[in-house]
């Protein structure tokens, strides 16, 4: 049994692949947290709690000075009676007060895991995959109940939670922070890492000591944003990639969040995740509830692979949906760096032309294909194909490219409009901007406000009648500013502040419905690159384009860090010309090559440009991701070496059977004289011989525990692929 509740204890025990999450019914009333780690068959949670007079922490329970919840280790402490630290929610009552005590009622355990309305989430495909804890807890007092959902996964170290607020009261609440998960660690003695990041280098590893306070990551974009990722993970001080305790939360969800990690006084860590409270209050009306967005919980003892690993087959195969989730990505090229903005049908069909000898299998029209879109200041909300530019329509250029052989991509970006465009010109009050104030622009776009339901009923139209005009098999879905004057022309002034969640669940539901509408297109999420690589993204976009910088260096960084969550499957990697557009870097075409082959591979670049050695090398890389393509995609990804530490990286893929592996070795800046590299490889089968191409066979063993030994070259940006093949 994945959890059990014992009367006799009063504790849960949830148990999720190789560990336990323990919490105590304590003074059969409040949610103590007891323990979570590696699988154990108790802990005697009243134990763990000694009775303590502490100075300054105050007691409920007047009669009892060794009580207070200030210093009991909680799942979902309140504000306003004797806890200080961060709350995991707060709620306003009618008559102004904000103080709730919220205690046990119920509970129900059941297999299998129950859809969040609305919201994406992770999910069972058999209900024998995951059991779930429902507890419910009540504030006698207003009526609130909050239900605090656990799902224990059976194959994986996996967790997740939500809460849900119902008023069952009689009088209006008000919701002021809603966090979806707290939990309390006994120790600070860890090391806190997380994402930040800006435009073209997104989610950098930064790691650094728990101190004393609160430590944050958060968003307050309207999208989860390249700046932040929704994601943080707790490591012991002695765990690396490899070895050691690893607790990772990820949220799924696209919008403002709010990760944060508060040490408290007696050296105990909160760990705290949600909808951002700041400039969010839900109005709650008698009968009214509220779903939170979920957490994704991962314990390793195995390091960050481990926990990467549990993150990349769950959100692989049970975040991800639709025909593609299992299905190899097609190699791209699109057309944006070849022509940016300037491009007709014959142009076009060129690169097509170009392409298709190549191998590449899918060709991508990016932005300007529509309106009188000749530059990025104008356009964005009339999705009518530009005659000008494509006399023979989407239909007519999609047809000539499939002539060629190849599958026809398309560009969207359906959450934005120009204020230069039929659409503002008609609907001015559709975009996002509160009363009387300047709209200010991104990008020269506003953004329309996807928390009114007619919005996103007619960009549903809308965009549907684009995607039935033609025969296209691949949408790249864009959204290219942030959130500034954030409020609705259809919602009432207490609703104001429920306006970025809004947006955010109006977006959703249009994604819901057009990939379901659409179910033999591959969908791309893109958000200027990585601005929105996120778990609730994923959820119904398989991919995401992962930043807009192409330069192989560069994309070391991006890639090695968006891999501490997200599955290579989710990563869009392409190569494109040199010197590269974002940084000027000229690097060899077969480093950029190894680069991108290391996630969903494509091209973004001029082929009609290249030289006919050139085209005979991209012709050799298509040819080879091919053969390698599904390890890559679906196999074991191991980080080795991290390219934060130095002038090398190092990464590799393992099938499932351990039979087939691919090394990706590179090195930044060659040195004079420099020592020799010995690259220890992963997760091979250490009885068996492996043939690496060209250099001969090696035990699996001898590869983990001697290593490779990589010489050094001359020359800067060296990179190489290696590619093992058990012998039998
Ligand atoms: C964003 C995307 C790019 C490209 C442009 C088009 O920046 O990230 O890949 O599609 O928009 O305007």
């Amino acid at each position: 049994m994945a959890i059990t509740y014992h009367p006799q204890t009063r504790q849960f025990h949830l148990q999720a692949g190789e560990a336990s999450y323990i919490i105590h019914l304590f003074r059969a009333r409040y949610l103590a947290h007891v323990y979570w780690g590696k699988a154990v068959r108790d802990v005697r949670g009243e134990r763990r709690f000694p009775r303590l007079d502490r100075a300054f922490s105050p007691n409920p329970d007047p009669s009892d000075r060794t009580f207070s919840l200030d210093t009991l280790p909680q799942e979902y402490p309140a504000y306003g009676n004797t806890d200080f630290r961060a709350p995991a929610y707060h709620v306003q009552l009618q008559n102004g007060s904000t103080v709730t005590d919220l205690r046990y009622k119920t509970h129900r355990i059941y297999k299998g895991k129950p859809r969040l309305n609305g919201l994406p989430a992770t999910y069972v495909e058999h209900e024998n995959e995951a059991e779930t804890l429902e507890i419910v807890l009540e504030d006698a007092l207003s009526g609130l109940e909050v239900t605090l959902q656990y799902t224990a996964y059976e194959k994986w170290n996996a967790i997740t939670r939500a809460a849900r607020f119902e008023n069952k009261g009689r009088e209006r609440l008000t919701l002021l922070r809603a966090l979806s998960m707290s939990v309390d660690f006994p120790s600070a003695d860890y090391d806190w890492i997380h994402l930040p990041g800006a435009w073209g280098r997104e989610r950098w590893i930064e790691r650094r000591p728990l101190l004393t306070g609160v430590q944050a990551a958060e968003s307050r974009r309207g999208a989860s944003s390249h700046q932040q990722n929704p994601f943080i993970a707790l490591a012991a001080k002695n765990a690396d990639e490899h070895q050691g305790e690893v607790y990772g939360f990820s949220f799924v969800y696209s919008g403002n969040f709010l990760a944060q990690v508060e040490v408290d006084q007696f050296h105990t860590a909160r760990v705290s995740m949600g909808i951002n409270p700041f400039d969010f209050t839900w109005l709650l009306q008698p009968g009214e509830s509220f779903p939170t967005p979920e957490v994704v919980m991962v314990y390793s003892d195995q390091g960050l692979n481990g926990m990467s690993q549990t993150y990349h087959e769950l959100y692989r195969t049970r975040l991800a949906r639709g025909a593609f989730r299992d299905r190899e990505r097609p190699i791209l090229i699109n057309n944006w760096e070849a022509t940016y903005f300037d491009f007709n049908e014959e142009k076009l069909v060129n690169i097509a032309k170009a392409t298709a000898e190549l191998g590449i299998e899918l060709f991508v029209l990016d932005d300007g294909w529509f309106g009188e879109r000749d530059d990025d200041r104008r356009s964005l909300g009339d999705w009518i194909v530009n005659r000008r530019k494509l006399p023979n329509g989407l239909d007519g250029l999609a047809k000539q490219v499939n002539e060629l052989g190849l599958q026809f991509g398309l560009w969207i970006e359906p959450e934005m409009v120009s204020p230069n465009s039929e659409l503002y010109r008609k609907h001015p009050d559709w975009c996002l901007h509160v009363p009387n104030r300047p709209r200010s622009e991104g990008r020269n776009q506003l953004v329309l406000d996807y928390s009114r339901q007619d919005v996103c009923d007619y960009m549903i139209e809308t965009i549907a009648n684009v995607l039935a005009s033609a025969p296209i098999t691949y949408v790249k879905w864009d959204m290219n500013r942030h959130m500034t004057e954030i409020g609705s022309a259809a919602l009432p002034p207490e609703r104001q502040r429920e306006t970025a969640h809004r947006y955010i669940l109006g977006l959703y539901r249009v994604m819901d419905e057009i990939t379901s509408r659409f179910p033999h297109i591959l969908f791309e999420s893109c958000s200027g690159g990585g601005g929105r690589f996120d778990p609730g993204m994923l959820h119904y976009m398989p991919q995401t384009w992962t930043s807009d910088n192409t330069d192989a260096v560069s994309r070391l960084k991006i890639q090695y860090g968006t891999s501490l969550v997200y599955p290579v499957s989710a990563m869009g990697a392409h190569v494109s010309a040199v010197p590269n557009h974002q940084v000027g870097r000229v690097t060899p075409l077969k480093t950029r090559g190894h680069a991108a082959m290391s996630g969903n591979f494509g091209y973004e670049l001029d082929i009609t440009k290249l030289t006919e050695t050139e085209k005979q090398i991209i012709k050799e890389q298509v040819a080879f991701y091919k053969e390698v393509r599904r390890l890559v995609q679906f196999g074991t990804f191991y980080r080795l070496v991290s390219t934060f530490a130095g002038n090398e990286a190092a990464w590799m893929f393992v099938s499932a059977d351990r039979s087939e592996a691919l090394v990706a070795y590179f090195r930044v800046l060659a040195e004079a004289n420099a020592p020799l590299s010995y690259l220890r490889l992963k997760g091979l089968d250490p009885n068996q011989d492996y043939e690496i191409e060209g250099l001969g066979v090696y035990g699996g063993d001898e590869l983990m525990y001697a290593g490779l030994a990589v010489p050094p070259r001359a020359g800067d940006f060296f990179s190489a692929m290696w590619r093992l093949k058990v012998i039998r």
